[in-house]
């Protein structure tokens, strides 16, 4: 597609933003410039302030105003909106002028020029930014864009996964509707990860500072986030965690065993039976990982794995040593918590190793283009 015929749809889920809807939609007619043919699809979950009312006042014969009653919710809201839609491309913003229209443009551009399935407006790329956020809101934001990025291939690939400023092409919604489980506050990240898409771009943006009204981000959305990734990972992190109490198990089944059956591997040939058992709890692990934590990650051969399983278990150990050593030294905390805090931090380490090192994404991975 050329840019003067792109093919737009703006979509903006709006929840008690009557202030700003106004300012918005003028703004975005003063500022897109590049697409002649785009309309604008408000979806409003019947704001006490009756946003949805003034949006109708504000709209042209082709936009429209979805005012949902029985739903609320900021991703179902932007696919009931992308359903409205029938152009080719569809802009996702939000309605508090944190997101500047004048952004589209380069959007549309990087969208025509790439062919890309997902144009991303960025905070994280160089030229972007954000205005006026606390230091706390800083570290919450980019402490969860690196759990995305540890836990999600395709998040990964991309600077800002968390962005809820972004353009995608709707067969890639249309196509994977069934797929889409717009749970929580970032459908970006959903789409990423299950809408299939082939080539991303990036184009930086500044994030204003909220004039109007009051973010409906709370303690209540990182929750509904963590669950989120968490959904979209298949559980992973924790099924390695459970994998790993269960090796721990198996590990001192075994030196229980040698004691009663077996003293003299429990005893004076103790270094021989412990090694046995970490040998056999580091095959069990590594079995239930091919089967089950990992079953669709198994690219190439299984010895490669288990070689490399072997190889990362130390890191992961001597972390928790050491954690474990400096606490219960260095704090005269309870030997207890102190092993315990090891562990803790001991075990992001093996799983990290295991996520990015032994069960790898294999496949075709989405291309980004700049
Ligand atoms: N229809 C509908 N239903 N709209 C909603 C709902 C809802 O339940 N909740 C929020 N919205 C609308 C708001 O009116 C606003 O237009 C937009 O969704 C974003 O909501 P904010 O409350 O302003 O969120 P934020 O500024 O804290 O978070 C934004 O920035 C994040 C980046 O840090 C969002 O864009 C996030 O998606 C983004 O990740
Ligand atoms: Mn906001």
């Amino acid at each position: 597609m050329e840019v003067k015929n792109f093919q737009l749809s703006i979509v903006i889920p709006t929840y008690n933003e009557k202030e700003n809807i106004e300012l918005l939609i003028n703004e975005i007619r003063r500022e897109v410039s590049l697409a002649r043919n785009y309309d604008i699809i408000v979806v409003d979950d019947n704001s006490l302030d009756g946003t949805w009312l003034k949006a109708l006042d504000l709209i042209n014969n082709n936009d429209i105003v979805v005012r949902r009653i029985n739903f609320k919710g900021l991703s179902t809201a932007i696919i009931d909106g992308i359903i409205f839609s029938n152009k080719e491309y569809i802009v996702v913003m939000d309605a508090d002028l944190q997101h500047p229209p004048k952004y589209i443009n380069s959007m549309i551009e990087s969208a025509v020029k790439k062919n890309a399935d997902i144009v991303i407006a960025s905070r994280y790329r160089e030229g972007g930014g954000v205005e006026g956020w606390s230091t706390l809101r800083l570290i919450v934001s980019k402490g969860a864009t690196l759990i995305a990025k540890l836990l999600l291939p395709n998040a990964r690939r991309v600077s800002d996964p968390m962005s809820g400023f972004f353009m995608v092409r709707r067969n890639i919604i249309a196509k994977n509707l069934s797929k889409l489980n717009p749970m929580g506050f970032k459908i970006l990240l959903e789409i990423l990860e299950r809408g299939s898409p082939s080539i991303v771009t990036e184009i930086p943006y500044t994030f204003r500072s909220r004039v109007y009204g009051e973010s409906k981000l709370g303690v209540r959305t990182i929750i509904a986030y963590i669950l989120h990734v968490l959904n979209l990972c298949g559980w992973r992190p924790i099924k390695f965690g459970i994998v790993g109490g269960l090796g721990t198990l198996v590990n001192l089944s075994i030196i229980a065993f040698f004691k009663y059956y077996l003293p003299v591997l429990a005893s004076k040939l103790f270094l021989l039976g412990s090694s046995i058992a970490i040998e056999v709890s580091t095959l069990f692990n590594f079995i239930v990982h091919e089967i089950w934590t990992f079953k669709d990650r198994r690219i190439g051969t299984p010895y490669r794995r288990l070689l490399l399983f072997h190889l990362t278990i130390l890191p992961g150990l001597l972390t928790q040593l050491i954690t474990a050593n400096i606490i219960f030294y260095g704090t005269s905390i309870n030997p207890i918590i102190s092993q315990l805090l090891g562990i803790l931090i001991g075990f992001p380490i093996n799983y990290i190793l295991s996520e990015l090192g032994i069960w790898k994404k294999g496949g075709t991975y989405l291309a980004v283009k700049t």
